[in-house]
């Protein structure tokens, strides 16, 4: 679609087919296929998908506007046409306060632009106006052109006919003769309705304690969220939920919800203007960015979805859930449930050798393990953070065979092997470092920081890039290896790029994140059976860009069983329990020096992708027994927590001492209830859990993982029963757990 498109197509696209059968969404997402409608008499595009209606149109000016977002309209209401905003004074005139889908800076644009660029000959004015659309496949394209200049961003919009989240995305294209530099690019900005009394909430963090929820009032001026790191990050993550009215909670309310499919530096802002109006604008950072583009060059920004529920947030997570596990996961609808898996890096460390490996292994088979998985250590003169990353080949002393004959009795075990790589990354101390000190991000002759003693590699290079594919395909075509849990430990600290001219260095930013995505995308084309964790030291590289090209990831270095249980929770705000992994480790825990029993460490990592990381080694017989009980019990339960719809019944934010969940599978035939309590507090007895999402009419017996229920609790009860009535369990004292499934009764 380049230059202009003269012809206007007026079409109804139905999208569902193309995204899959997917299962019944979220509680009451409809299964009706999406609609993409242009009405050419109103200039108005329209996208009806599930229980969403998004419309926006061409205003007489000739600018893309916002007219409509929220709960699904009827097919003819009517909308439109978009209207130039009057404006509010001299210092905002028409047009400037418009709720503009996508802005470039010029014009008379003072709100925060979605394209701002320079030219080579000095100019820094771009207004954008409408050319024309098509629909591309399974999604509609509008292109934008500059009122002078031949430049072009074509805006991408796709639904998911199951949840309503709208993808949206930009091409910026420089067809003029001159080279033209991308000050700041979004993927998309979302205009919510006009009125105040909006609350943000988002996603903070640090190592250790990442997943914590913020809430903020929305008043006029602006937030800001994000990252410089290079990365993802974990003190922000880039995911936001918005919330209409003072009543907003895990079922009521409007919420306005979205995330960024990016893991490298991003930016959402979110700016209430004069006029009150609220708009969220997202793509990548603009500090320290510049992307030069040559005649003829284009940029591709990421992908912003965004949803809309009536129903709360605790709806707005399970559309994202639904959408992530249907749409945005490799594996996509037949995606694999997570096996139990066995890691030794709290046991070991780095001390990882053939005959401890194989004993670990031994041991975890018992428990009922699937998959095993060595972490670091494994490689180069790797026997501490200080030497060896970048030299992936096997370390001779602590495998004097290699990886074979463990892989082969990991294997003969019945479980999959796992193998912990760290690819973007260098320690000075390393043969690859020696051999290629360029290859490290740096400025020449400035020094190079160090962070847990190392440097990170220049994937923007394609050398490095062809480099770091090429050592991974050799690792898995030598290796029969089913899984990677792939880490990245570091910020990016000088972020340059000396071997390219100066003007083409800030390209770094994309160009890394391109080629690593490239590199993952490659390997999973060539080694299809290879599952991938993404791991930053926890939580820190967690996004629907990685999601898309990985199968689980690591919420947490922090493994205890209580300050867990707010990490998990904060999690499956924005992501799936699915993808989220959770390890049963050792007790005191190393984190804080905290004791829990062997039953409260399962429940709490039964929420998510169920794992195992203590020195198994060291387990009592009864201990093991307990093990493999719950992992048993686990099996017979994991679609529903995998996959099932989540209900956050008690939350363990703010420290509050007691948390519970439920997980109804899609068809409502199981749901799994787990509660908690960190701290008992007097004789306070345990509050009534009442259940969410069973089908009322149907009966359900329950059956105990663990706890007891009160005195007089019914075996059997219907649905209405357990959801009005609830069930009362006896938890008393401090870290005290209790786990229950319902199943129903008959077909
Ligand atoms: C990071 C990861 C850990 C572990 C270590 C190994 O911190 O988050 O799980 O793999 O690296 O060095």
């Amino acid at each position: 679609m380049r230059h202009s498109m003269g012809k206007v197509y007026s079409v109804a696209l139905v999208l569902g087919l193309l995204l899959g059968a997917a299962a019944p969404a979220a509680a009451k997402a409809a299964s009706t296929a999406p609609t993409i409608r242009y009405d050419a008499a109103h200039k108005l595009f329209r996208i009806d998908a599930a229980q969403v209606t998004y419309a926006f149109g061409v205003d007489p000016d000739g600018m893309l506007q916002t007219v409509y977002w929220g709960s699904r309209l009827a097919a003819n209401d009517p909308l439109g046409p978009a209207r130039v905003s009057p404006g509010h004074a001299s210092f905002d005139s028409p047009g400037s306060t418009s709720p503009q889908e996508y802005a470039g800076w010029g014009g008379r644009i003072t709100i925060q632009p979605d394209l701002k660029a320079h030219f080579a000959d000095g100019n820094r004015d771009l207004v954008l106006h409408y050319a024309g659309h098509r629909i591309d496949g399974d999604a509609l394209e509008v292109e934008l052109r500059d009122i002078r200049l031949d430049v072009s961003v074509t805006l991408r919009y796709t639904a998911d006919p199951a949840t309503g989240i709208i993808g949206r995305s930009a091409r910026i294209e420089n067809h003029t003769a001159q080279a033209m530099t991308v000050d700041e690019a979004s993927a998309a900005s979302w205009n919510l309705p006009a009125g105040d009394n909006y609350s943000l909430r988002y996603l903070t963090g640090a190592w250790a304690r990442e997943w914590r929820l913020q809430t903020r009032a929305i008043v006029p001026g602006a937030i800001e969220i994000g990252s410089r790191r290079g990365s993802t990050g974990d003190q922000n993550n880039p995911w936001f939920a918005i919330e209409r009215g003072g009543q907003w909670n895990e079922e009521h309310g409007e919420v306005w919800f979205g995330a960024l499919g990016w893991s490298g530096s991003w930016r959402m802002r979110i700016d209430q203007d004069v006029l009150h109006q609220v708009r969220i604008t997202g793509g990548f950072n603009p500090f320290d960015f510049a992307y030069r583009l040559a005649p003829g060059q284009s940029l591709q920004t990421p992908v912003f979805y965004a949803g809309y529920t009536a129903d709360g947030i605790g709806e707005a997570s399970r559309l994202m859930h639904r959408f992530e596990i249907d749409s945005v996961l490799p594996a996509r609808a037949d995606t694999k449930l997570r096996p139990v898996l066995y890691n030794s890096w709290e046991a070991t460390e780095f001390k990882v050798d053939e005959a401890g490996q194989e004993k670990l292994a031994e041991a975890a088979a018992k428990l009922g393990v699937e998959r095993f998985v060595i972490d670091d250590g494994w490689f180069g003169a790797r026997n501490s953070d200080h030497a060896g990353l970048g030299d992936w080949t096997v370390n001779r002393d602590k495998f004097p065979h290699g990886l074979t004959p463990l892989i082969g009795k990991v294997h003969g075990l019945g479980m999959s092997f796992g193998l912990w790589v760290e690819p973007e990354m260098v320690n000075p101390d390393s043969d690859l470092y020696r051999a290629h000190p360029d290859w490290a991000l740096h400025f020449d002759g400035r020094p190079r920081s160090e962070g847990r003693n190392q440097l990170v590699l220049n994937l923007a290079r394609k050398d490095v890039a062809d480099y770091v594919y090429g050592v991974l395909d050799r690792l898995l075509s030598e290796n029969d290896i089913q899984f990677l849990k792939w880490d990245y430990n570091r910020n990016w600290t000088e972020p340059g790029w000396p071997e390219v001219a100066p003007e083409e260095q800030q390209k770094v930013y994309v160009a890394f994140v391109d080629n690593l995505y490239d590199i993952i995308r490659r390997l999973r084309a060539r080694h299809p059976g290879v599952e991938i964790e993404s791991c930053s030291g926890g939580g820190a590289r967690v996004d629907l860009g990685i999601m898309g090209l990985t199968d689980e990831v690591w919420p947490s270095d922090n493994t205890d069983p209580s300050d867990r249980l707010s990490i998990q929770d904060g999690f499956t705000y924005a992501y799936a329990p699915g993808v989220m992994m959770a390890w049963v480790t050792g007790s005191p825990n190393w984190v804080n020096q905290r004791s829990s029993s062997l039953d409260f460490r399962f429940l709490s990592s039964m929420q998510g992708g169920l794992g195992i990381g203590a020195n198994i080694l060291e387990w009592t017989p009864e201990e093991n027994a307990t093990a493999q009980r719950y992992v048993a019990e686990y099996k017979r339960i994991r679609a529903t927590v995998q996959r099932g719809l989540l209900y956050r019944l008690l939350s363990p934010r703010d420290d509050s001492p007691r948390s519970a969940t439920a997980s109804v599978a899609a068809d409502g035939r199981q749901a799994v209830l787990f509660a908690f309590q960190r701290q008992g507090h007097e004789a306070e007895t345990y509050p009534a859990l009442r259940l969410r999402g069973l089908d009322p009419k149907a009966r359900y017996r329950y059956r105990l993982i663990h706890g007891e229920a009160v005195e007089g609790t019914p075996a059997e009860a219907s649905g209405a029963y357990w959801m009005n009535q609830g069930i009362e369990l006896k938890i008393r004292g401090d870290l005290q757990a209790a786990g229950v499934v319902f199943e129903r009764v008959g077909a």
